[in-house]
């Protein structure tokens, strides 16, 4: 009888991780990916930390449910909020060998490469500033560092509207940005803290001055999930590899389809789920 074989699931609230799946599937182009967008309950940067757990875990199931054996919370709302506890209390009841990763742990472990004068800024959403994970963890590995963190409550809402080139974004890419320099005028570098923001990339630059860098997360993530295959062989041989992709939303699958090929710039069909 031939091994079961599962698919890598990656989840967001709504288009944000897709920027994530992006660069994983350039780094790992061979294995099979189910993404699921909760696009009717984004977004999830104001709710409640009780919340998100819920719905995070609602949608781990689910995916776990569907054949995948390994979850990336593409969401850094959901990695502040739900992870630890869903690795905690939540795991064993799927299954000895279901996994959950998040994407604030592998940024953090690089942020001493990001600044050349130790001082960096992140933007993200209020749920992951008010959290502080960021802070934490960089603390632990590089304390000689200065973290500036600042909420962009209105960049999600663009992003998820559609509104992420409309000249109405400038107004508040601009506001957020302005604010963050205030709080800290030092800062050679700003990472980008939510899944959600590349989209924002151009009028971001635009308003950034040229000598700060601005740090992405998918290719750190991208690369840190290959390192994570390399490491756990069983998990790596479980996984089908036929580079096949679908995508799962709980809201409209039409505007998922139109805005989201507008991240991932290629054709996308949804498919409609209930979480
Ligand atoms: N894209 C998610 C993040 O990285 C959250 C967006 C939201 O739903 O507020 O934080």
């Amino acid at each position: 009888m031939s091994k079961r074989q599962y698919n890598i699931g990656v989840f967001d609230s709504g288009f944000g991780g897709l920027s994530i799946l992006k660069e994983i599937r350039r780094v790992l182009p061979e294995y099979s990916y189910m993404y699921l967008g909760d696009n009717a309950r984004a977004p999830y940067g104001t709710r409640s930390f009780d919340t998100v757990y819920k719905y995070t875990l609602q949608a781990v199931a689910k995916l776990f449910e569907m054949d995948c054996n390994l979850v990336i919370l593409a969401c850094n709302t959901a990695s502040a909020k739900a992870l630890r506890n869903i690795q905690q209390k939540d795991l064993h009841k799927f299954g000895p060998d279901k996994r959950v990763l998040g994407i604030i742990r592998p940024c953090t472990e690089l942020a001493h490469t990001f600044t050349k004068n130790k001082n960096i800024g992140i933007v993200a959403t209020k749920g992951t500033v008010t959290s502080q994970s960021y802070e934490i963890e960089i603390q632990k590995f590089y304390p000689d560092l200065t973290i500036t963190s600042h909420a962009c409550p209105m960049w999600v809402p663009l992003v998820e509207n559609g509104e992420y080139a409309s000249d109405g974004a400038d107004f508040f890419v601009k506001k957020e940005i302005d604010s963050l320099l205030e709080q800290n005028p030092n800062i050679d570098a700003l990472l980008l803290g939510c899944t959600h923001y590349p989209l924002l990339l151009p009028k971001i630059r635009k308003y950034l001055p040229e000598h700060i860098s601005i740090i992405q997360q998918g290719n750190i993530v991208a690369e840190s999930l290959q390192t994570y295959l390399l490491n756990h062989p069983a998990m790596e041989q479980s996984l089908v590899k036929n580079g096949t992709i679908q995508f799962f939303t709980t809201d409209s699958c039409e505007t998922f389809n139109t805005i989201g090929s507008h991240f991932l710039q290629e054709e996308i069909h949804s498919q409609s789920i209930s979480l």
